[in-house]
C-alpha cells in the first residue's frame, strides 16, 4: 500500500543506542524531501498557467532578486519530473512533498476555468511518484498565488476565504484518490508579515501592522474551511490526513538568566508561533493573548479607535480551533532577544514593534543566508515548546535545511542535518515529544525567492547556465540515501569535513 507510510500509526517504537548518543530512530518514523511548485517548476506562461504574484514580481522589479534570476524555467520540473522522481528514487524516501501551482490549474484563480493541461501535469507526476512507491505529500499553497487573486486583494480580501475553499474542493476531488496527506498553508507567517506587512516575499505589499494582520484574519478562516471541507465530505471514503505547516525562527534569551529576556523571549515565541500555532492547537483558541494585548496597547498608543489586530468572535474561534491533524512544523534557525525595546529595524506601526522586543541574529555558525544561524540545541527547545504549549501534539517537521552557494562537497549541510536531527532523537527519546517524520529542504537547488540562486539549499547541484537545468549530486545526497537504508545517523568517516578530520 504506497499510501500507508505517512498516516496512521499509534505508536512508535522507542529503541535506545550508544553512549555517544541516540542515533537510532524509531520504527515507523518516516523521512521525505520537499520542493514548491513556483521554485523548480519553470514552464511559468506555457499550457495555460496563468502569471502568479512571483512571476510579476520578478518579471517587473528585476532588481529585488538578488541575482536578477526568476522562476521563468527554474529546474524545469514542469519538463523533467520524471529526473526528479528518479532522484527521489534513488535517495530512498518514503515520500515527496511538493506543492500545486494554483495558478496552473485554475488561470483566473476561480474554478471558472479548469486547465486541463495542469491537471494532466500533477496527474502524470504522482503516477510516477505511485511507480516508485513514493508517497505524496501535497501542499496546496506554498505562495505564488494567482496574480488575478492578488488584484482583488490577495490575502487581504476577506474574499480570498472561499476561493480558497473551491480551489481546495477541486483538487480533493480531482486528486484524492491519489493523496493521502495534505497540507493547506506553507508558512502563513512568512505569507502575511513578510508579503502583507513588508517587502520580502511577493507580492510586497508593505502594509506593516495593518496588512499583515488582515492577511492572518483570512487565512485562518481559510485553512479552516479548507479542513471542514476534507472532513466531513472528502476523509469519509479518501481516509486521508491534513495539516497545516507553520515556521519559525525559535526565539531564545541571549543571557538564560535575565529573566526580562526569558519573558520577551517567550512573547516574540507567541507572536510568531503562537500567531498561527494557538488559534489552531490550544483549548483556548484564538490568537494569543499577548499579542492580542501588545497590538491593542501599541495600538492605543498610535491613537487608533481599535487594534490593528481584529480578534475572531467565538464562531470562528471554534470554527479554526482543532483543524489540523499533526502540526507541521519548518524549522531552520533561533535568533536572540537581548531586551525590552524596538528593534532598530522594526517599521511604525509594524508587528516587529508590536513584540517589543530587540532581536539579534548573531548566534550559531554561518550559512549563506544572513538570517540561517546554525543552532541545534533552538530545534530541540522549539520541540519541547510545543509540546507543552500544545497539549502534546503528533508532530511532522515538513522543512529543515541549510544554504550554502552550491558545492559538491557539502559538509556544511550533512553537519547540518546530522546535528539537527540528533537533536529529534533526544526529544523523542528524552522528553517523549511526538515526532513523527522529517522533511528536508531540498531535492536539488531551486529559486530561492528573492535570494534567486544566490543561496542553494539543494541535495543536486542545478546548472541554471545550462538549458537542460543538468543535476548533479552533492556528496549529501549519500548522507541522506544511507540515513534512509539505514535509518539511524550514519557514522562514516567519508561525511565529515576532511579539515573537521585533521582536527
Ligand atoms: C521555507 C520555504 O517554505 C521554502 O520555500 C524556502 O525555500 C526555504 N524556507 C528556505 O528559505
Amino acid at each position: 500500500m504506497p499510501h500507508s507510510v505517512l498516516i496512521g500509526f499509534a505508536v512508535l517504537v522507542i529503541c535506545h543506542t550508544s553512549q555517544a548518543g541516540y542515533t537510532k530512530f524509531p520504527d515507523g518514523f518516516t523521512f521525505g524531501v520537499a520542493t514548491a511548485a513556483h521554485q523548480i517548476e519553470g514552464a511559468w506562461n506555457v499550457s495555460g498557467k496563468s502569471e502568479n504574484v512571483w512571476d510579476r514580481l520578478s518579471h517587473t522589479r528585476p532588481e529585488m532578486i538578488a541575482d536578477g534570476t526568476n522562476g521563468d524555467i527554474a529546474c524545469d520540473s514542469y519538463n523533467r519530473y520524471r529526473e526528479d522522481v528518479e532522484e527521489l528514487a534513488y535517495m530512498g524516501v518514503d515520500f515527496y512533498r511538493f506543492s500545486f501551482s494554483w495558478a496552473r490549474i485554475l488561470p483566473s484563480g476561480r474554478v471558472d476555468f479548469v486547465n486541463p493541461d495542469g491537471i494532466r501535469y500533477y496527474h502524470d507526476l504522482l503516477d510516477a511518484l505511485a511507480e516508485k512507491n513514493i508517497e505524496p505529500l501535497v501542499t496546496l499553497f506554498h505562495w505564488d498565488l494567482p496574480q488575478t487573486l492578488q488584484d482583488l486583494g490577495g490575502w487581504a480580501n476577506p474574499k480570498m476565504v472561499d476561493y480558497f475553499r473551491d480551489y481546495a474542493d477541486l483538487c480533493f476531488k480531482e486528486f484524492g484518490r491519489k493523496i493521502k496527506s495534505w497540507i493547506t498553508f506553507n508558512e502563513p507567517y512568512e505569507i502575511c508579515e513578510d508579503a502583507y506587512g513588508d517587502e520580502k516575499k511577493a507580492p510586497a505589499i508593505d502594509s506593516h501592522g495593518v496588512g499583515n494582520y488582515l492577511c492572518s484574519d483570512t487565512l485562518l478562516k481559510a485553512h479552516a474551511e479548507a479542513y471542514h471541507l476534507y472532513n466531513e465530505t472528502y476523509r469519509p471514503t479518501q481516509n486521508g490526513r491534513i495539516m497545516i505547516s507553520i515556521n519559525s525562527i525559535w526565539y531564545e534569551p541571549s543571557d538564560t538568566n535575565n529573566a526580562e529576556q526569558v519573558t520577551l523571549a517567550e512573547v516574540a515565541n507567541q507572536f510568531k508561533f503562537g500567531w498561527f500555532a494557538h488559534p489552531i492547537f490550544t483549548e483556548e483558541g484564538g490568537y494569543p493573548s499577548v499579542m492580542v494585548e501588545n497590538v491593542a496597547q501599541q495600538s492605543a498608543a498610535e491613537g487608533l479607535p481599535k487594534s490593528r489586530l481584529e480578534q475572531f468572535d467565538q464562531y470562528w474561534i471554534d470554527r479554526i480551533k482543532g483543524t489540523s491533524d499533526f502540526l507541521g512544523i519548518n524549522h531552520y534557525t533561533t535568533h536572540l532577544i537581548t531586551g525590552a525595546g524596538v528593534d532598530p529595524i522594526a517599521k511604525s506601526p509594524s508587528w516587529l514593534k508590536d513584540i517589543g522586543a530587540v532581536t539579534t541574529m548573531n548566534v550559531g555558525g554561518e550559512s549563506a543566508s544572513e538570517w540561517l544561524r546554525v543552532v541545534p540545541t533552538g530545534f530541540a527547545n522549539l520541540l519541547r515548546w510545543c509540546k507543552s504549549s500544545y497539549n502534546d501534539p503528533p508532530i511532522y517537521i515538513t522543512e529543515n535545511g541549510f544554504s550554502d552557494r552550491g558545492t559538491l562537497q557539502d559538509y556544511g549541510r550533512i553537519s547540518y542535518f546530522n546535528d539537527y536531527l540528533s537533536e529529534i532523537l533526544n526529544v523523542i527519546y528524552d522528553d517523549n515529544v511526538k515526532v513523527l517524520g522529517y522533511t528536508a529542504w531540498t531535492l536539488m537547488d531551486n529559486f530561492e525567492w528573492r535570494a534567486g540562486f544566490s543561496e542553494r539549499f539543494g541535495f543536486y547541484f542545478v546548472d541554471i547556465t545550462q538549458p537542460d537545468r543538468p543535476r548533479t549530486p552533492k556528496l549529501s545526497v549519500e548522507y541522506f540515501r544511507q540515513l534512509l537504508a539505514t535509518r539511524e545517523l550514519p557514522q562514516d568517516e567519508r561525511f565529515k569535513d576532511p579539515s573537521m578530520r585533521r582536527l
